[in-house]
């Protein structure tokens, strides 16, 4: 275990920490400074349960632990899934003041922390992220949630966790391609604000994807403070929160028109950040030569630049009219005036958008 680093999500009253560091959620002590001696259930998937549940109820002592086990995969991140973890919570007689852990990926995290929003009006909740994404993106920032037929993530609630422990060594099991997909959204942090981060991303390439402890800690303390500066900026997005889309219209038009099943989230949004890099260069913001580093930093790290030829532009446009970052029939866009200088707009000009489309998809 290594001294965990600590970064404050400040929302006033719904303040939180964020530890980051190899062993964080096996520390006894952070668990009694901020679970207390609570009641507690463990929501977990099936994949992660055999891996990290004994552990995890294993640091957590004597307390009484129920543990929730739901089936794995973004299929079932539905209102039924949550009404299971809700079901579970009434049978076991959990009250307002009990707390739950999400123990899992974005889609554990995003059901748990909408079943907290939920239940007897809203409980305490802490994430134990197992995903480099869920670690840099979806454990931080109160957005929780599940999909409808409809679309993805149109069911949802702001609801701020206790407290976000994420811990390096729980990502050693993931999957190469999960710990790429978690990339893209690491990468977004550089493109939206911070250009000398994208230039260590550049030169640490090898050394996250090798899991190297001391890369992932820095690249996942610097990705949540972006996020948590954001979010103490604009919890509920009314403005720049929006900025943390960048790459999510276009990557939510490929997991849209490939049916969320070939695609992984980051995978499409670490596309997405392509597109919107050669779309701010098609509106004449941004030099060429920065589009070259971002394709080259996806290309580095596993990831592609361009949806052809699973994606036709048709299809693409299709999906993006349903996104729903439509206002007032205009979309809105994250595009960028360099790296790290990115910026939301209504106001694009349309060939820009078509180059685009024309271009990057099939
Ligand atoms: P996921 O939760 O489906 O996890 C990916 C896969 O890895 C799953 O099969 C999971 O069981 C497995 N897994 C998780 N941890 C593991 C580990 N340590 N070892 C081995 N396998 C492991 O997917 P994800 O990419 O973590 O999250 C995607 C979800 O997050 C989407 O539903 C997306 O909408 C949501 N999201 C939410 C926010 C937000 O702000 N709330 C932000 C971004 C994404
Ligand atoms: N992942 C986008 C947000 O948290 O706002």
């Amino acid at each position: 275990m290594t001294t965990p680093q600590k970064i404050d999500v400040a929302l006033g009253a719904r303040s939180y920490p964020i530890l980051i560091g190899d062993g964080v959620a096996r520390n006894a002590a952070h668990w009694a400074e901020w679970a207390g001696t609570r009641k507690l259930a463990i929501v977990t998937n099936t994949v992660v349960a055999p891996l990290y549940a004994d552990a995890l109820e294993q640091t957590l002592g004597d307390r009484q632990v129920l543990r929730i086990v739901l089936p794995d995969g973004e299929v079932h991140k539905t209102l039924d899934g949550v009404a299971r973890i809700i079901d579970a919570l009434v049978a076991n007689r959990f009250g307002r003041d009990d707390l739950l852990i999400a123990l899992g990926g974005g889609v554990v995290g995003d059901m748990t922390g909408f079943a907290a929003a939920c239940y007897q009006r809203g409980m305490d909740f802490i994430q134990v992220p197992t995903t480099l994404l869920a670690q840099v993106d979806s454990s931080v920032g109160g957005k929780t949630g599940v999909n409808h037929p409809g679309g993805k993530n149109l069911i949802g609630a702001f609801h701020q966790p206790r407290a976000v422990f994420a811990d390096t060594a729980l990502l050693r099991t993931l999957p190469p391609r999960e710990l790429r997909a978690g990339l893209a959204e690491v990468i977004k942090y550089g493109l939206i604000c911070d250009a000398e981060f994208f230039a260590w991303l550049e030169a640490h390439a090898d050394e996250l994807l090798a899991l190297q402890p001391a890369a992932l800690a820095h690249a996942i303390r610097r990705s949540c403070e972006i996020k948590a500066e954001i979010v103490a900026r604009d919890e509920h997005e009314r403005g720049d929160r929006a900025l943390l889309n960048l790459g999510h219209t276009f990557g939510h038009a490929i997991e849209t028109a490939t049916g969320y099943a070939s695609w992984l989230h980051g995978e499409a949004v670490g596309a997405g950040l392509a597109m919107a890099a050669r779309m701010s260069m098609h509106a004449g913001w941004m030099a060429e030569a920065d589009v070259t580093r971002i394709e080259r930093l996806l290309h580095a790290v596993g990831l592609r630049a361009s949806a052809a030829p699973e994606v036709d532009a048709a299809a693409a446009r299709a999906a993006m009219n349903l996104d729903k970052k439509v206002q007032r029939g205009r979309l809105r866009f994250i595009l960028m005036r360099g790296i790290g200088r990115a910026f939301v707009t209504a106001d694009w000009p349309p060939e820009a958008l078509e180059r685009t489309l024309v271009a990057q998809f099939g």
